[in-house]
């Protein structure tokens, strides 16, 4: 396939799989299809290469984040999630979640590593995050019982023995065990559940 030239000020999403890309509406922005790995465009063609929860997807990280440099003329920014926040109450239902996620994601050290000089921000997730990945619905429990929402979250789809812990959590919440534990939360309007916001500078003459 020929590099696909955008016209000036124009966002073009990249996705692989031919069944998200049947789901995406119309007026979103243009995709092309393709992986990150190996991105159809030409050299510093956009201002800014962008990935949002998704490089724990891909087959080689560090190549996907060679072509994002190699297509960006001004920064790479990454929506990205590090082990190092406090343990999400989901943990208590689903104890391998976080074991799952950290051998996926690269840690900000690794990144650094790759991406070299970068900058990283905390991104809290508010309580009505319109997202629907993993700890968007950390002040709503009863989201994770609805089987269409664990659909949309990958790591479910990893995980062995969900009907227990989802057993365990729908009887926790009946019983109130669940509000008494983790009540406090219904109060906060947003929470650190790990995700930041990662960006480096291209600044090529
Ligand atoms: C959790 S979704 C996030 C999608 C989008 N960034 C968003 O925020 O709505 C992860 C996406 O990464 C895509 N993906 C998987 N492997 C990829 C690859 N090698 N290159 C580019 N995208 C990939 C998946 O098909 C999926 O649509």
């Amino acid at each position: 396939m020929g590099a696909y030239e955008p016209t000036h000020c124009e966002v073009v999403s990249v996705e692989p799989s031919y069944e998200m890309i049947a789901k995406r509406k119309e007026t979103m922005a243009t995709n092309v299809q393709g992986f990150a790995e190996k991105l159809p465009f030409i050299d510093n063609y956009f201002d800014v290469a962008m990935a949002i929860l998704t490089i724990h997807h891909w087959s080689d990280i560090p190549k996907g984040l060679a072509e994002m440099q190699r297509v960006a003329k001004r920064k790479v920014v990454l929506l990205t999630w590090v082990d190092d926040s406090p343990k999400f109450w989901l943990e208590d239902y689903f104890p391998k979640i976080r074991e799952i996620d950290k051998r996926l994601f690269p840690t900000i050290k690794e990144l650094n590593q790759i991406l070299g000089r970068i900058t990283v921000e905390i991104v809290e997730i508010p309580y009505d995050c319109t997202d629907g990945f993993m700890c968007a619905y950390w002040r709503r429990p009863y989201a994770y019982l609805c089987e269409d929402i664990r659909k949309a979250i990958s790591a479910f789809a990893r995980l062995t023995n969900v009907n227990e812990g989802l057993a365990r959590l729908q009887s926790d919440l009946d019983s109130g065990k669940w509000h008494k534990k983790y009540g406090k939360l219904l109060g906060l309007e947003s929470l650190d559940l790990g995700y930041r916001l990662v960006a480096c500078d291209r600044r090529i003459a």
